[in-house]
């Protein structure tokens, strides 16, 4: 009898969404429930760490008894359990590293402990045909890096931000202009009706020979133009939000089209297989961004592939998935949170301030 796929419980709470899914080795999304802080964090203006954790504490039970309703399942279904271990709020995180160890030791099934960002990096395979190696631009709201990802646990970064993530700018330039949380579908939306070249925005590091990123500047020179043209109630914001999107889009393509360079260098093509450029995290959700990236991608011969939006802002699939793609590791039950958890250590850091990892 043909052995029956691995089926896998995903669970992530390392910010402000809490998560639970059931996927199977063959790629069947069996469930993919998650319960928003969205409205309980608005009201602040973005994350409050205290608050999230209490939150996932209170939902994260529910939220796994809804994954394996809608799937139709019950945990004797369940052959193993995965929880992101960091990186990110290490509240939150313990929340769901301790829920997935205390299911792993009462069913004695493998407990997996995902890095999260492995999690994002991972997930277009749960979504598409993408082979090993790719190049990937990361793009969330505390993550913007350039990586070639050759395999699960293999990562050579070729850049990252020095200051703020992409999703940080969006976030905390939507905050300046009164748009609400979070930053970057509102930017989005209003953006709609907005003139592009209305209003003239830095694009940090454009041109220069590496493959980092800076949008800390960016959000300075938004504050200011905003602030010259009469704060939140006076200004033009769709106007700006337009202005906003392109110049961080054209910041994200032109360190792209630098990382495109060294990735060809490093992986030549074999057998007239075409390289790909995969975009995950939240960020990769917005349309301009995309069509910004598609035309980089059909300049330099790569095809682009993008997880559906379910599936690039944060959810517990892309969880469950990188645990499928290692299943052969050793049982993490002695593993404890990570709050920094780089998925390239060895990867020297941007001249400059302070790395994120
Ligand atoms: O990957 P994600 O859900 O969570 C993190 O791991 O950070 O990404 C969230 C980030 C937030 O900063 C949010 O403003 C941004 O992704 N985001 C967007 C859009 N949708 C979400 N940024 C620009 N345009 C969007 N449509
Ligand atoms: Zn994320």
């Amino acid at each position: 009898m043909a052995q029956r796929t691995v089926i896998m419980l995903g669970i992530e709470s390392s910010c402000d969404e809490t998560a639970a899914a059931i996927v199977a080795a063959d790629k069947t999304i069996h469930a993919n429930e998650i319960a928003s802080q969205i409205d309980t964090h608005a009201k602040h203006g973005g994350v409050v760490p205290e608050v999230a954790a209490r939150a996932h504490l209170e939902m994260i039970d529910q939220v796994i008894r809804d994954a394996l309703a809608n799937a139709g399942m019950t945990m004797a279904d369940i052959d193993a359990v995965a929880a992101t271990g960091g990186p990110g709020l290490i509240g939150g995180v313990a929340v769901g590293t301790v829920t997935a160890k205390a299911i792993a030791a009462a069913r004695q099934i493998p407990y997996y402990a995902v890095n999260h960002l492995e999690g994002h990096a991972l997930s277009p395979r749960l979504a598409d045909d993408v082979a090993f190696p790719y190049l990937l631009l990361l793009v969330s709201g505390g993550h913007t890096q350039l990586l070639a990802v050759v395999g699960p646990g293999q990562y050579h970064r070729y850049g990252t931000t020095m200051d703020d993530a992409a999703g940080e700018a969006f976030d905390k330039c939507a905050k300046a202009m009164g748009l609400g949380y979070p930053g970057g579908p509102a930017i989005e939306a209003a953006a709609k009706d907005g003139n592009p070249k209305s209003i003239a925005l830095p694009r940090p590091l454009k041109g220069s020979a590496n493959c980092h990123f800076s949008f800390s500047g960016l959000k300075t020179a938004l504050a200011n133009r905003l602030s010259q043209l009469g704060g939140p109630k006076a200004a033009p914001l769709a106007d700006l939000a337009a202005s906003l999107q392109v110049a961080i889009a054209d910041c994200l393509a032109d360190r792209t089209k630098m990382a495109m360079a060294r990735f060809l260098q490093a992986f030549p093509p074999q057998d007239g297989n075409q390289p790909v450029l995969v975009i995950a995290g939240g960020v990769a959700t917005n349309k301009h961004i995309f069509t910004c990236l598609q035309k980089v991608a059909d300049a330099s011969g790569f095809r682009l592939s993008v997880p559906p939006a379910k599936l690039c802002t944060d959810n517990a699939a892309m969880i469950a998935w990188a645990a499928l793609e290692r299943l052969d590791a050793a049982d993490d039950l002695g593993f404890a949170p990570r709050p920094r958890w780089p998925l390239d250590p060895e990867a020297s850091p941007p001249p400059g301030r302070g790395v994120r990892q």
